[in-house]
């Protein structure tokens, strides 16, 4: 009688409550902005973990050739077991002049692709190539990777690979029913920095990690009028939102095991107004054009297991070169930028000389010596370029799980289309699909497969 009489009461003061703050139990569900996640076609399954057969040769061809796709090549003249059999860009003096790394390598002159919007089908119909490499500008990304998905070859493409929704699920889509490799090239991953602190934070170092922070904060000002047919700019003025969040997103993701045991659910994106570029293009172009790209963006991700995610893309604002990088785990804390640092259960930073023990100590795997020294050798953004290209031809060769997936391509792009959706709708929180379609648990924690 007692309690039924408290529970009355109860129902009484939730109903009193909600009528007074205009809000029912389920309000904060109703804000969310759905995105839809297409069921997966009959027949299809995912291609987590996937394993090929092992290839003795890489046969690669190459497409886009400006300053990203030229040290590409260069790299891959450096990576044994390949071989370089089709150069392809818009200009067929780009392609020419990529010869002259071949020749330097002592290996045979590829064939060159050029002077059409659409020579690379070609590139792609060749029955003796098995990897696809673009570089070119990040329209013809998903077009490109899936015209040589259908055509049998895996893939690997520059960041960001897809830029709709649309996209993204056409390109896990056409993975999953080929079963061919589809990998985004994020070298970040492979910074230095970012293996050891990922090594670290694997084996317990900084207790349960509850926050990570990633970003691309450049000012590309020196660079503006290097891209091919003003591209970039042309699609900051076209579009709001990160843009450019795959560097952020790749090392972020992979110590938080998205897909691989969490899964991000939800976002919220906000933004600035457009001033240093409409101010540069006025300055520099007298161009009067409005700029829809925000001078700073920053988005906020929180995952199934009830982790924080902070990404930010800035490439307007003169400031030094960030790509934040920062975890704060139960026990500890990391730093990249602007020194990298860590900090075990204190408030304050390790010396130095612990710092570079730990460094020592906690060497990433897939760090051999040699592969250092190469990669410190032949370069590319410190080595990390090399790196990445070595991992994936690595994979290749051995049969093996590639490092990145189909499904990372799509969670670390997807930020750029629903970033937009919630700046869109005065920074609306958004879902964030799961891209496995289910499966984001099957796989216990990141790791690197090894022969
Ligand atoms: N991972 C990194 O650190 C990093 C660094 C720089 C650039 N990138 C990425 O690399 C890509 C290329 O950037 P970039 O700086 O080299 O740009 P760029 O403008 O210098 O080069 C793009 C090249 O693609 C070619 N191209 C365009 N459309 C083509 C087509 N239909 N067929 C053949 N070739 C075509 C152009 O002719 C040009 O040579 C972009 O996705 C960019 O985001 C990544």
């Amino acid at each position: 009688m007692k309690s039924n009489l408290i529970r009355v009461m109860l129902a009484v003061i939730m109903i009193s409550s909600s009528i007074l703050t205009g809000c029912t139990s389920n309000s904060s569900q109703s804000r969310i902005i759905p995105v839809e996640t297409p069921a997966r076609p009959d027949g299809q399954k995912d291609v987590l973990g996937l394993r090929l057969p092992p290839i003795d040769t890489i046969r690669v061809g190459i497409i886009g050739l400006g300053m990203r796709g030229e040290d590409a090549v260069y790299r891959y003249t450096n990576l044994p077991g390949v071989e370089i059999k089709a150069l392809c860009d818009l200009h067929q003096e780009r392609a020419d002049s990529c010869q002259r790394f071949l020749r330097a390598a002592g290996m045979p002159e590829a064939d060159t692709y050029a002077g059409s919007e659409n020579a690379w089908k070609a590139v792609c119909e060749r029955p003796d190539i098995n990897l696809i490499y673009i570089c070119t500008d990040w329209i013809d990304h998903a077009p490109m990777m899936l015209y040589a998905m259908e055509h049998g070859k895996n893939v690997a493409c520059e960041v960001p690979a897809a830029l709709t929704m649309q996209e993204i699920w056409d390109v896990v889509n056409t993975a999953e029913r080929t079963q061919l490799h589809c990998m985004m090239l994020e070298n970040c991953v492979y910074d230095f920095f970012e293996m050891t602190t990922l090594n670290m934070a694997q084996h317990g170092v900084f207790g349960e990690l509850m926050h990570v922070e990633g970003g691309y904060l450049h000012c590309l000002e020196p660079y503006w009028p290097e891209y091919d047919d003003d591209w970039r700019m042309k699609y900051n003025k076209a579009h709001r939102g990160d843009i450019y969040p795959t560097h952020g997103m790749g090392p972020a993701c992979q110590l938080l095991n998205i897909h691989r045991g969490d899964r991000m659910k939800t976002l919220v994106s906000m933004d600035t107004k457009a001033v240093t570029l409409p101010q540069y293009l006025k300055d520099v172009r007298g161009d009067t054009a409005s700029v829809a790209n925000g001078d700073h963006t920053m988005t906020m991700i929180r995952t199934e297991q009830g982790k924080s995610m902070l990404i930010q893309h800035g490439t307007a604002t003169p400031r030094p070169y960030s790509r934040l990088y920062e975890l704060t785990g139960t026990k500890g804390f990391a730093q990249k930028y602007p020194r990298p640092g860590y900090s075990i259960n204190s408030h304050s930073f390790v010396s130095d000389a612990v710092r570079d023990s730990l460094t020592q100590a906690y060497r990433s795997p897939i760090l051999t010596a040699d592969l250092e020294e190469n990669a410190r050798r032949v370069g590319g953004h410190g080595g990390m370029d090399f790196i990445m290209d070595y991992r994936l031809v690595y994979c290749l060769h051995h049969g093996l799980p590639l490092d990145m997936d189909v499904y990372d391509l799509a969670e670390w792009c997807c930020i750029s289309p629903l970033s937009a959706l919630s700046l869109e709708n005065d920074f609306a929180p958004v879902e964030v699909p799961d891209f496995t379609r289910g499966n984001w648990n099957k796989i216990q924690g990141f790791s690197y497969a090894f022969e």
